[in-house]
């Protein structure tokens, strides 16, 4: 609500509806729910009914992709089987105080190509066509979740990691390439609405994440200390807190011509530990002690998800489009972090 959104436009979704949430996003007049589990929906009905309102749902549905990465495997965790949500929708169209709204899904982040997203837009419109050939009801919008990628980003496979491969240059910051992305996208869904046979094609609906929020922001760092290939920041993880294993950003060094990236180094946080690691065999020039790095795509997932293990919260800045930098969060100070205390 602080940030502008209306709270029509907004969908709320756990992997566990508990009543309480449930009554404080219904005070704020958000009343689409994802369900991902059958007994979600009795509790809606029951919630709806109590409260004398309607509430709008929106079906999500398992990601049956077979992927052998990782974060493939990880987006399966969560959703309903399409026989699990052919059975919700009956109830929800059997309940006078629930209204099917859509279908939802989320393939995973950082999606390679748009066709990573094709098995799961004709899983929906498969869903959407029995429903309406059973209940008569027609899918009002489908929902692809996020995984639209950033442009700047590369999400490394097993075989990067096997074999240490690295990502043969990171594509530039391109709206372009977005832009053909997301036009691919929706070609796709047209075709696989045609393909079920449904006379009305549902919305598209999208919650980018990282496509919108990743190349906003960089990571500003100085090399404190090198030894051997090692390179020692005065940047931690905590504050980018991604796994290099598994998403790999552009590393640029301010000083340095990048075309001589004579060098490979690893890249430590200023703990030395294990989960410090901020990155693995960049090819850079050869660094020296002082010199300035930045580090792409530090927007999406960073300093929201951060954490004081290794540090406090650097400072937060604004490049303005005049080219005026401002100061828009102080870093955070010893100070700040014992005052949160309770004294004993
Ligand atoms: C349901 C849902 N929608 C959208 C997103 C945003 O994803 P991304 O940053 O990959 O676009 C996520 C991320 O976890 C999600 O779980």
């Amino acid at each position: 609500k602080a940030a502008g959104f209306a709270a029509e436009a907004t969908a709320f979704q756990r992997p566990v509806l508990l009543p309480e949430d449930l009554h404080q996003i219904l005070d704020l007049g958000i009343n689409l729910v994802h369900v991902s589990h059958p007994s979600d929906v009795v509790l809606l009905e029951d919630m709806a009914r109590s409260r004398g309102c309607c509430l709008r749902i929106s079906l999500r549905v398992a990601n049956e992709s077979p992927r052998l990465s990782l974060l493939g495997f990880m987006s399966r965790r969560l959703g309903l089987s399409p026989g699990d949500a052919l059975a919700a929708a009956r109830s929800v169209v059997s309940s006078s105080h629930l209204r099917l709204t859509g279908i939802n899904f989320y393939v995973g982040t950082q999606q390679r190509s748009p066709a990573g997203f094709a098995r799961a837009f004709r899983s929906a419109m498969a869903l959407a066509a029995r429903i309406y050939a059973e209940l008569g009801t027609p899918v009002e919008e489908v929902n692809l979740g996020g995984g639209i990628p950033s442009t700047s980003l590369y999400r490394a496979t097993p075989l990067d990691l096997v074999f240490g491969r690295q990502p043969r240059g990171i594509p530039d910051v391109a709206t372009a390439r977005l832009e053909a992305f997301c036009r691919s996208l929706s070609e796709l869904f047209v075709q696989a609405a045609r393909r079920a046979g449904l006379a009305t094609r549902p919305g598209l609906a999208a919650e980018p994440g990282r496509s919108v929020a990743g190349n906003a922001g960089v990571l500003i760092t100085r090399v404190r200390a090198i030894k051997g290939n090692w390179a020692f920041l005065d940047a931690s993880r905590n504050y980018l807190a991604e796994s290099p294993l598994l998403l790999k950003r552009k590393v640029v060094c301010a000083a340095r011509p990048m075309e001589r990236t004579t060098r490979t180094y690893h890249l430590s946080g200023a703990t030395l530990n294990t989960t410090d690691v901020m990155d693995f065999r960049r090819r850079l020039p050869p660094l020296e002690v002082g010199d300035a790095l930045a580090l792409a795509d530090a927007g999406a997932y960073s300093l929201a998800r951060a954490s004081r293990y290794a540090g406090l919260a650097p400072a937060a800045y604004l490049v303005g489009r005049d080219g005026v930098i401002r100061i828009i969060r102080p870093a955070e100070t010893v100070r700040e972090l014992g005052g949160a205390r309770i004294p004993v």
